[in-house]
């Protein structure tokens, strides 16, 4: 059965930890806790955006999140050097799986959305930097009616703009919030569970199917149609 799939792009498709690298050179050996931290930030501002219902593109949220980081890490970065990070989150790569895994995906006649936070044209820059944009029938971004996951209302937003249903669509996403945002909303969701350590909150609300990555996805997929 073809199906939709709607893959989240931060951490699902896209491996925001390159960015510890280019950190190093700036902060040493805290460059992977300040990724961490700022990663969490970026999240906690477009949570908290949502619910104040003040909202500003998630290009904001990781700025703001990247000044907050500075402050808690007292890494006294130049503009030159913030802007430079800002400019890696906008060319990160694809993770090692992800070609693999969407062509098989597509060759199995599936319809494949990328489906973010990012407004269309970070998300938009990403997939053609991480040379993956020919994958995707299109990109759906939350930018569109100015909110963020999980709220329900990007689910369905995702839905209408995909013409598709809960009956033959799938959310793919790493980010535990977003895939129980997403069964929460009615749709099913496999959850890309790309560490050992990875914790799925215990609110019981599970993920339709768990994967390790994308190769195992359309297995996953099988299982639970
Ligand atoms: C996304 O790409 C933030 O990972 C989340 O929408």
């Amino acid at each position: 059965m073809s199906l939709t799939l709607a893959f989240d792009v931060y951490g699902t498709l896209i491996d925001t930890n390159n960015v510890v690298s280019k950190l190093r050179e700036y902060v040493g050996d805290q460059a992977e806790a300040f990724s961490q931290t700022w990663r969490d930030k970026q999240l906690e501002y477009s949570f908290r955006r949502g619910l104040m219902q003040q909202y500003e593109h998630f290009g904001i949220c990781t700025s703001h999140a990247l000044d907050y980081t500075c402050l808690h890490y007292k890494a006294d970065l130049s503009a030159l050097q913030r802007e430079s990070l800002l400019a890696c989150y906008r060319t990160l790569p694809a993770f090692s799986d992800v070609v693999y895994g969407l062509k098989a995906l597509k060759s199995a006649g599936h319809r494949l959305f990328a489906f973010s936070n990012g407004n269309m044209a970070a998300v938009e820059g990403l997939l053609i930097a991480a040379d993956i944009r020919d994958f995707f029938s299109g990109v759906v971004s939350v930018d569109t009616i100015k909110t963020f996951k999980p709220n329900p209302a990007t689910y369905e937003h995702f839905l209408s703009t995909s013409d598709s249903t809960v009956d033959n669509a799938w959310l793919i996403s790493s980010n535990p919030f977003d895939v129980i945002g997403a069964v929460s909303a009615g749709m099913r969701a496999a959850w890309v569970k790309r560490s050992e350590n990875a914790i799925f909150d215990p609110w019981g609300v599970e993920p339709t199917c768990v994967v390790a990555n994308l190769s195992e996805l359309e297995a996953g997929l099988k299982t639970k149609a």
